[in-house]
């Protein structure tokens, strides 16, 4: 079996097959921060073996420059700024730019990129009529999955994803008509008229008045919202290959169309384990109830048998807290204060927090609140509905998914993602008559 040549100064794990003695070096691969990867492209060719990594804990599917996650440290990074620092001085439509360009925008580019956005908001006026097939009681996610996956229908001339301007417009339409989509959805389910999008608004006032406005009286703004929900999408907006991330470049990788692949996430990242964590949180805490009934709950979310886990809690990549629920829970008490709104549910949160740290099953397996613990108590205090906190987490996250499909079309070396597999179903078997069974 002979090696692949490296280079000699390349950094290599030699790996060796005991059995035969036979040994492989395979290329260490390093990036900017974070742990260096061994490079097993190939493995099968020189090994006739596949690596076994079912749910990816320790497999790097992309080389992406747009989000880092130290999880021992607890750090989040888009293009090399914190989390916290975009949180504190930037703005949903600044960091989607960055996402999407590298780097942060001038004021002439900013100022081009939110007329871009701002001008892509309206849907299509036949869009309309998908909500109408659906039931009132529809879960805002599923009404979302089918009329983001009918986009595709629409913009025939923003599909070829091999055109860097189509890409562009995709993606801005992507960003831009999502929340206009969102904000229809929620008005259906309450069986109130879509209002159409403003031009003179921004962003977050654009998405909050398509959501809370009414066509009998002129809508105000108010900034104490406004701004808590352009924090939100900010903390919302990418965070590496999570699954519905993956979803979406695996959908990518076969060259489907952008509003397809969008559909794809929104569908992964509905999943309790994933976005549809926020919505748990709520109706976990008001499972709870009260601050007496915790150690019940604490004592269920320990016991194997029983399938309840503490929403909002623990992560695949964060050891340490999730930098998001610090930005969050600290945006939970301005805008409860703000708003004078005393939710009950805060306190009991805080005390779920306080006594889960302090208990060893959680701190021997690291597990810290998430972006989701804190959220839907703010997104309650905003007037939204628990079934739309999902929704929202997607109206943020369509900037990260289009951002990292668009750093994979635009990968010279774009090939379809295909995964192996270890078979362990029967051996080749002939085929038995009907009348020939027992
Ligand atoms: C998001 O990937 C991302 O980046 C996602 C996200 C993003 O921005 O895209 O950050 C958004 O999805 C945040 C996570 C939201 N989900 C939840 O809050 C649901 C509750 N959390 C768990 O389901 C779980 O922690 C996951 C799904 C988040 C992570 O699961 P892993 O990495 O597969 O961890 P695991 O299930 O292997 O757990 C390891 C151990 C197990 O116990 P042991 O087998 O070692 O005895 O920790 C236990 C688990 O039973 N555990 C929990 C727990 N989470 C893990 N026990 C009780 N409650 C929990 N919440």
């Amino acid at each position: 079996m002979s090696a692949e040549s490296v280079s000699e100064n390349q950094k290599t794990f030699t790996l060796t097959n005991n059995n035969t003695g036979d040994s492989v070096e395979l290329p260490v691969l390093e990036g900017t921060c974070g742990p260096p990867v061994i490079d097993v492209r190939k493995l099968y060719e020189q090994t006739g073996h596949f690596t076994f990594d079912p749910s990816f804990t320790a497999t790097g599917s992309c080389k992406s420059r747009l989000t880092f996650i130290d999880g021992e440290k607890g750090i989040l990074m888009h293009r090399g700024y914190t989390i916290e620092e975009l949180a504190e001085n930037s703005s949903f439509m600044e960091v989607a730019y960055l996402l999407l360009n590298g780097d942060l925008p001038n004021q002439a580019e900013f100022t081009k990129f939110e007329r871009d956005i701002t001008y892509h908001t309206m849907v299509h006026e036949q869009i309309n009529y998908f909500y109408r097939g659906f039931r009132r009681d529809a879960h805002p996610m599923a009404i979302m999955c089918g009329v983001v996956g009918a986009l595709s229908a629409f913009y025939h001339d923003s599909l070829d994803i091999w055109d860097p301007r189509q890409r562009e417009i995709s993606a801005h339409r992507l960003i831009a008509k999502i929340p206009t989509l969102a904000a229809m959805t929620y008005k259906y389910t309450v069986g109130q008229p879509f209002m159409y999008p403003r031009n003179d608004l921004n962003f977050p006032e654009n998405f909050l008045y398509m959501c809370f406005g009414l066509p009998p009286e002129p809508y105000q703004v108010n900034p104490v919202l406004t701004n808590a929900m352009d924090k939100i999408l900010i903390l919302h907006a990418d965070h590496e290959q999570n699954a519905s991330t993956s979803t979406v470049r695996l959908a990518g990788s076969s060259q489907a169309n952008p509003f397809a692949c969008i559909a794809s996430g929104i569908a992964s990242l509905w999943g309790p384990s994933h976005g549809g964590a926020n919505q748990a949180v709520l109706e976990m805490l008001d499972e709870i109830g009260d601050k007496k009934n915790i150690p019940e709950f604490i004592e269920r979310a320990k016991n194997k048998d029983d399938p309840f886990r503490l929403m909002g809690f623990g992560h695949r990549v964060y050891k340490n807290f999730d930098p998001r629920a610090g930005v969050l829970k600290k945006a939970c008490d301005e805008v409860l204060d703000d708003l004078g709104i005393n939710d009950p549910r805060l306190e009991l949160a805080m005390e779920l927090e306080r006594i889960a740290l302090e208990d060893d099953y959680f701190v021997e397996r690291k597990l810290f609140p998430n972006v989701d613990f804190y959220s839907g108590i703010i997104l309650k205090a905003m007037g939204f509905p628990v079934s739309m906190f999902t929704v929202l987490f997607a109206v943020a996250r369509t900037v990260g998914w289009v951002s990292q499909w668009k750093e994979m079309i635009e990968e010279p070396s774009l090939r379809i993602g295909r995964p192996r597999q270890l078979y362990t179903g029967p051996a080749q078997r002939p085929y038995v008559p009907m009348d020939k069974r027992k």
